[in-house]
């Protein structure tokens, strides 16, 4: 009986060995031109959030009613930053503004991510606020936030020829 609950203990610590090796598997045959993509996709819509959030607290665009949802998109989309970074998807591997820092330093890239996190959310509650003031003010800061990690880890744009 002893040895039948150890065997079903190995049993099972070799499926989920399996499993998480499987999930591995799957995620490497994901291709890197299309995490870069996708990735880009991302940043994208951070962006367009961002300068939604930019006309309307300067006063270009009178759609304040939206200011939260823009905050919250953006807050939603910053999730889950660095898992768009996989290994493999680095300059050495395929064409992207990625630099090899970010692996190389990852503790400091998921720290950037994470400060991205944090004032995003605070955006969300102080645009829900309705304190014009107080979400320009914070919109600044989570625009700091983006470059924070875009000057170490992000390689200049390629002038087109
Ligand atoms: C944790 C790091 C990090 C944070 C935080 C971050 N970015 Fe990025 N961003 C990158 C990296 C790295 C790239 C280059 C990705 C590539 O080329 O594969 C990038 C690329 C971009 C691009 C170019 C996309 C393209 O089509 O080439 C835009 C636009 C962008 N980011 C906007 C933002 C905005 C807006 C924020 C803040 C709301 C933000 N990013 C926050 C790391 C970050």
């Amino acid at each position: 009986m002893k040895n039948f609950k150890k065997t079903g203990v190995i049993l099972v610590t070799m499926a989920v060995a399996f499993g998480v090796l499987a999930g591995a598997v799957a995620y490497a045959a994901e291709n890197a031109k299309d995490v870069v993509n996708y990735r880009k996709s991302v940043m994208k819509a951070q962006s367009a959030h961002l300068k939604a959030i930019k006309a309307i607290v300067r006063g270009k665009v009178g759609y304040t009613g939206l200011l939260g949802n823009h905050a919250k998109a953006l807050d939603l989309t910053g999730k889950g930053l660095t898992d768009l970074f996989p290994a493999g998807t680095g300059p050495d591997k395929i064409k992207s503004r990625a630099k090899a820092d970010i692996w190389k330093d990852w503790k400091k890239f998921e720290a950037s991510a994470k400060k991205l996190n944090v004032e995003t959310a605070k955006l969300v509650k102080i645009a829900n606020g309705g304190d014009k003031k107080a979400v320009a003010d914070q919109f600044k800061v989570v625009g700091k936030a983006c470059g924070g990690c875009h000057k170490p880890f992000r390689a200049k744009k390629k002038k087109k020829k």
